[in-house]
């Protein structure tokens, strides 16, 4: 077999293999579902607000930065309380949204993008890797498993990158977005953030390729529940030029993850039916602003209120207390601030079933 090597990208092989292909048929079958039940739901930015949050947890927990939903809402609430690594996370749901806005705008994922997440995630401008010595270890032993290109590689690298990105091919999309995580994970660009940035990558391709219209596939559990092997399989093409099973590796996640996604997205649009019908009935100062304010901020408050409506602080506090009697939310005390709770919507994103063992 051909040894790997970075240069050498697209690897002239054969990739699209029999497993692969059957591999194929079933991820996209499980996308094109995805993107049939999210466009179900009006409002796209209520869907993104909280499945991007979600993805942004898990991407970062595969890097050991770890926080919890409950602590990433509360940020939202009260930025200046949080805690560092909130505040870190908080920053990547930015990188996505940045990312998003841009490949919609001119339906493509240049190096500007790439540059302009990654330095939301990171809160810095430092941009490529200017100093040599980056290599990369395993996380167990502490052994060095990979070094990447040296800083004068880098920039060469990205833009062939970004041209395979934006080329014709005969490739399958799902295809190319396996071998562009795996070339950005190879080609390291950054000092930091680049398996966070390399994720968002793959969620931003997707929808640059119009199999999703917005950037919710929580491909990031997967990876974050299947972290040692999408250590093994990425290393393995280094190794032994093993493209096989990683490909098979990113196409299982990605079909198990849009599978997982709509359950998630079918569960968030019955809630939305049934609050829409309670408050309509129950509430004068029902509308779809307000529906979409408490599916949009799970941890709402008067200031979020007072902005999305267009009422005054006395009416925005008067209609929370009301849906907060009725128990449609809870109220909370967060220092001298009330949140409110879209509890059972909070429910349903913060106790998530396992992705099935048996399947991945
Ligand atoms: N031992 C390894 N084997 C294979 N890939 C690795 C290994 N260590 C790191 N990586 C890749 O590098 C990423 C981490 O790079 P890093 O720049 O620290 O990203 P982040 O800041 O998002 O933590 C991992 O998610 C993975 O994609
Ligand atoms: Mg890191």
């Amino acid at each position: 077999m051909s040894t790997y090597s970075l240069a050498d990208f697209p690897p002239a092989l054969n990739l699209e293999t029999e497993a692969v292909l059957r591999a194929l048929v079933l991820a996209h079958r499980h996308l094109a579902e995805l993107k049939g039940v999210a466009r179900t739901i009006p409002n796209e930015g209520l869907l993104i607000s909280t499945l991007s949050l979600q993805e942004a947890q898990s991407s970062s927990e595969i890097e050991n930065i770890i926080t919890t939903q409950d602590a990433l809402y509360k940020y939202q609430i009260q930025p200046q309380r949080a805690d560092p690594v909130s505040k870190e996370v908080a920053h990547y749901v930015e990188g996505v949204d940045i990312g998003f806005r841009q490949v919609r705008q001119h339906g493509l994922l240049t190096l500007n993008t790439i540059l302009a997440v990654q330095s939301a995630l990171e809160g810095n401008d430092a941009g490529f890797r200017k100093t040599p010595g980056r290599v990369l270890k395993n996380e167990q032993s502490g052994e060095v498993v990979y070094e990447p290109p040296s800083p004068e590689q880098v920039p060469e690298l990205m833009s062939a990158l970004e041209q395979f990105v934006h080329d014709e091919s005969e490739l399958d999309p799902l295809v190319r977005m396996a071998l562009v995580h795996h070339q950005f994970e190879s080609i390291h660009p950054f000092y930091d953030g680049n398996g966070r940035t390399g994720r968002i990558i793959n969620i931003l391709y997707l929808v640059k390729e119009g199999l999703l219209d917005t950037p919710i596939l929580y491909l990031s559990r997967y990876i974050s529940q299947t972290k040692t092997t999408y250590y093994q399989v990425l290393q393995q093409v280094r190794d032994h030029n093993e493209w096989e099973q990683w490909l098979l590796y990113m196409l299982r996640g990605v079909a198990l993850t849009a599978r997982h996604t709509t359950w998630l997205v079918e569960g968030i649009s019955a809630l939305l039916q049934r609050h829409k019908q309670r408050i309509r009935s129950d509430y004068k100062f029902y509308s779809q602003d307000l529906i979409n304010n408490i599916f949009r901020h799970p941890y709402t408050k008067v200031a979020f209120l007072e902005r999305d409506l267009g009422v005054s602080r006395a009416t925005a506090t008067r209609y929370l207390d009301a849906l907060a009697k009725g128990g449609v939310l809870q109220k909370h005390k967060l220092g001298r601030e009330n949140y409110y709770i879209n509890q059972a919507l909070v429910n349903l994103l913060f106790d998530l079933p396992d992705l099935d063992d048996g399947e991945i």
